[in-house]
């Protein structure tokens, strides 16, 4: 998401610490999952192995029981190695909290997401501004890892917690001039420091968007938590998109709105620079970005000597599940 020349791209953006090697592996569980359950335990996902020494961030009272009441869906999880802990809360893209990939976990620690309100409105029949609360407590959550593949050609594995964003969508009731869902993130120049600065590359708010048929796709997750913990601020508490077959930018974070609407409407990547990121944004690594390649990527740990580069996959390997929603679309044309 860099708006600077490839000159300008400094080595610690492309490689990075070699520390994430020497972190400890977590356990993945599910054996610890079938102990749990055995033991007649309510949490059916995994307790995960965290560094004692990293903040957990444990949400709002009435989050915490259906995270706790929440279950692995195994059918859309990936089984690959997960992203450290420290990794996913501390290498983030959120530019309202600044470019870097430490600030967002400098900078937004203060940011007090609860009460949370969102507003969903347009092509809808039950418009309205409703509590986070109102809108989730309906819903059993669950588990789900997926792959997380950003358009900077880094990837991480991360077990998110949520619920569909179909079920949300079915609650509220689409009628048929709905053909996209727009998201957008708070604006908020006092406590979003990113927001004041003179230098911001984007217009805010950070918007983002997908089809309806996108949006009602089984696999488009709308997480509340992460790693068996509410989410933390720098990874969008307290709602964000998860859309793990395009590039990480579609995955808006810090959500306050979501508009059923008939146009497709302008998203903030692509209207910053768009021949460089596209609406689809579908990860593909036959078309490369104008400045990078996208043939491979970086899969977190990473480090100078250990790169563990690997292949990048067409959708980011989900084309069984979404390749259908693109049939006869030029996607050199659509990227
Ligand atoms: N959402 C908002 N509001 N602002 C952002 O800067 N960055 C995006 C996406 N969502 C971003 C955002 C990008 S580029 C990526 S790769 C993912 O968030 C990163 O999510 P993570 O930090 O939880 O790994």
């Amino acid at each position: 998401m860099l708006i600077k020349k490839a000159d300008k791209i400094k080595p610690s953006e492309i490689t990075s610490e070699s520390v994430y090697l020497n972190r400890r592996r977590f356990m993945q569980g599910l054996a610890g999952t079938a102990a749990l359950i055995a033991a007649g335990s309510a949490r059916a996902i995994p307790e995960y192995d965290l560094d004692s020494d990293l903040p957990r961030y444990p949400g709002p009272d009435w989050l915490q029981g259906l995270l706790r009441a929440s279950e692995p869906n195994a059918a859309f999880s990936s089984q690959e190695d997960l992203a450290p802990y420290h990794s996913v809360i501390s290498h983030n893209n959120f530019y309202e909290f600044g470019t870097g990939k430490k600030d967002p976990a400098k900078n937004a620690q203060n940011f007090n997401t609860d009460p949370w309100k969102v507003e969903i409105s347009g092509e809808v029949d039950k418009p309205g501004v409703y509590n986070l609360e109102d809108i989730v407590k309906p819903h059993r959550l669950e588990e789900r890892i997926y792959r997380l593949r950003c358009v900077e050609a880094w990837s991480m594995v991360i077990p998110w917690i949520g619920l569909p964003l179909s079920q949300l969508l079915k609650q509220v009731g689409p009628n048929s001039k709905a053909k996209y869902v727009e998201f957008t993130t708070l604006q908020d120049p006092q406590r979003m420091p990113g927001q004041r600065s003179l230098f911001s590359s984007l217009d805010w708010p950070y918007v983002e968007a997908l089809r309806i048929d996108e949006a009602m796709n089984p696999l488009t997750l709308l997480a509340v938590g992460v790693y068996g913990n509410a989410l933390p601020p720098q990874n969008g508490a307290p709602l964000r998109l998860v859309v793990p077959w395009k590039y990480g930018f579609k995955s808006i974070k810090s959500i306050v709105r979501i508009r059923l609407l008939e146009e497709m409407p302008k998203v903030t990547w692509n209207e910053t620079a768009p021949r460089e990121y596209g609406f689809y944004a579908n990860v593909n690594p036959a078309v490369n970005h104008p400045r990078w390649s996208q043939a491979t990527e970086r899969r977190l740990p990473s480090s100078l000597f250990n790169p563990n580069v690997i292949d990048t996959r067409m959708f980011n390997g989900y084309a069984d599940e979404v390749a259908h929603l693109y049939a006869g679309m030029d996607l050199k044309k659509w990227f």
